[in-house]
């Protein structure tokens, strides 16, 4: 699919993705895992340019899970290395571009350099208007639901909020995700079909789409493919197809 086929006027505000496939991708290649990773890295670049031209607001990209912390220590210190280098040297490449990074996730638990580095990306990245790129890391979506349970019963504890204020809107604004509207669209790639722990408050009314393609093969083509099949969509939130369509 190129850019031209997408309906201008009506693309996905929030795009969220699943990045999925890179250890199937090395075995597939004769490799080991940690090359799957750092291919994957192109794929990112290759979307987050796609996600800019295609003029998606915010694309957040699941790149490494709560759980993700169980694999092998060798996998766990290659990803948080690959990470670090990744973003210093896409920084320069965002910036170019007009993105701005934000982070969402565990961010505390993630080793310091990451931290450090991942701070200064999004310090320098910050000014920017255009996409805004969320990192998912050390993410998982009950541990963002507990947080901000958490938040709100110290809230209610020192009387700042009553029961009775307690609604969806406002239980949003205590998850990280507060100042991020929900995805319209979300993606995974590798043929899994499952959302492992990825956004689960916000993926309420997201329309999901799955491809077999391994996550170090997907390019911005694919993003468009994607979002064109999300543009063929009728998206009934609870009403009737006729409601929708008068
Ligand atoms: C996704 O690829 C990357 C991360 C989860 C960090 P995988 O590493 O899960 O690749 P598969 O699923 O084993 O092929
Ligand atoms: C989900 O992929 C997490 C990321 C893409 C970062 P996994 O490969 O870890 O998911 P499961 O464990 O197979 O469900
Ligand atoms: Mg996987």
């Amino acid at each position: 699919m190129v850019i031209d086929e997408l309906k201008k006027n009506y693309i996905p505000r929030h795009v969220a993705v699943i990045m999925d496939g890179n250890g199937r991708w090395a075995e597939l290649h004769g490799n080991d895992r940690i090359y799957g990773h750092q291919q994957g890295v192109d794929a990112v670049r290759s979307i987050v340019e796609g996600a800019g031209e295609a003029g998606v607001e915010y694309l957040t990209l699941y790149a490494f899970s709560t759980e993700n912390w169980d694999r092998p220590k060798n996998e766990v210190d290659a990803l948080m290395s690959l990470l670090v280098n990744a973003i210093v040297h896409e920084t320069d490449n965002l910036n170019e571009k007009n993105v701005k990074m934000l982070a969402i996730g565990g961010i505390s638990s993630l080793p310091a350099d990451v931290q450090l580095k991942l701070a200064e990306a999004v310090e320098s990245t910050s000014q920017n208007t255009g996409l805004r790129l969320v990192l998912a890391l050390s993410y998982s979506g009950r541990w963002e639901i507990l947080e901000a349970v958490k938040k709100i019963v110290r809230k209610a504890v020192s009387g700042e909020i009553t029961e009775n204020q307690i609604n969806e809107c406002e239980f949003a604004t205590h998850l990280s995700t507060s100042a991020i509207p929900d995805p319209e669209l979300l993606i995974r790639t590798s043929g899994e079909y499952r959302i492992s722990n990825f956004l689960l408050w916000q993926i309420a009314y997201s329309e999901f789409y799955f491809t077999p393609i391994l996550w170090p093969d997907f390019r911005k083509e694919n993003l468009f493919d994607a979002i064109v099949d999300f543009q063929h969509r009728e998206r009934r939130f609870g009403k009737t197809s006729e409601q929708i369509r008068s």
